[in-house]
């Protein structure tokens, strides 16, 4: 039996877990959906760095630690820190340690959460780092689609949008690689999926597929996961005109789709699924991001030593 003992260990990148490590936190975050109120956290401070901005990930995780009765100290906008005065992330994060028990840090930078865990003398949890990695996305889209699937096994997977910056895509193909996954990918040519990230797929040796057109996958999906066109990641914003409007779902393209197929998305939406598919039986985007809180509760009490 493989030792599955999180405790003290950072999650910077999905790959630092292994597939029964993340198949734990999935069993405790169901757990905690039963019952998510506890005080386990009583004694302890997380820190919230966000050095970008975040609706469901920075409120999923501060929601997680008040349910657990923990403490948060953080900003959630760099300017009102001392970086707006030069300071540099290795002091940030040396001064942060004093203060809490766990980081759980969000910056615009690739790499930049693997850099604070390189200086840190407590656990590092990377909540997005640039268009690179966001692995508690991840753990909750695994969530998820074995929470609508019954199974995460060999299921056809959609994902469709901005497969280049998209840090939850690279993710969440690298985790499913462990599960006999069929990748479908929808993206304008200038989109595609980095090859680093289709190198887990080959390395897996499973399949993926490329399409520029959403309708090609509607029908033959289990999952249709769908993601925001990243403004804040083009440098040129004309770049960005030509792409924005590729991919809109809309109510009457979920007819002749499989019963047990869902959409997801971690969203924010932009206008890449109409709001009339938001009552459809077949979205599970809200439900996704409910599930965010007991997944992130779950890691924090693992990371901690609590569970
Ligand atoms: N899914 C996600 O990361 O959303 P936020 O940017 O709102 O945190």
């Amino acid at each position: 039996m493989e030792n599955t003992n999180l405790k003290n260990r950072n999650l910077i990148s999905i790959s630092d877990y292994t597939k029964e490590e993340y198949l734990k936190i999935l069993d405790l975050a169901e757990e905690f959906e039963a019952n998510p109120r506890q005080e386990l956290l009583r004694n302890y401070v997380i820190a919230s760095l966000f050095f970008e901005p975040s609706t469901r990930t920075r409120l999923s995780f501060e929601s997680a630690i008040s349910q657990l009765g923990g403490k948060i100290v953080g900003f959630t906008d760099a300017a009102s820190s001392s970086t707006k005065k030069g300071e540099s992330l290795k002091d940030t994060i040396l001064t942060v340690c004093n203060y809490s028990d766990l980081i759980v840090m969000r910056h615009p930078i690739d790499g930049s959460s693997r850099y604070a865990s390189e200086v840190a003398s407590v656990p590092i949890i990377n909540a997005g780092d640039g268009s690179n990695q966001h692995p508690t996305q991840c753990m909750l889209d695994l969530y998820s689609i074995r929470k609508t699937q019954g199974s995460l096994d060999n299921l056809k997977i959609a994902l469709v949008g901005d497969l280049k910056y998209g840090r939850t895509v690279h993710s969440l193909v690298e985790a499913m690689c462990h599960f006999n996954a069929e990748f479908h990918l929808v993206s304008p040519e200038e989109l595609k999926l980095p090859s680093s990230v289709k190198r887990h797929i080959k390395d897996a040796n499973l399949e993926y597929y490329q399409y520029t057109e959403l309708e090609d996958v509607m029908e033959h999906s289990d999952i249709i996961y769908m993601t925001r066109i990243q403004r804040e990641r083009f440098s040129d914003p004309m770049e960005y005109e030509k792409v924005k409007n590729s991919y809109v779902l809309q109510r009457s393209m979920l007819e002749n789709t499989k019963e047990n197929m869902r959409v997801l998305h971690p969203l924010p939406r932009v206008n890449e699924i109409t709001e009339d598919v938001d009552s459809h039986p077949k979205a599970y985007y809200f439900q996704q991001a409910l599930n965010g809180v007991y997944v992130r509760q779950a890691l924090l009490t693992a990371i901690l030593g609590l569970k």
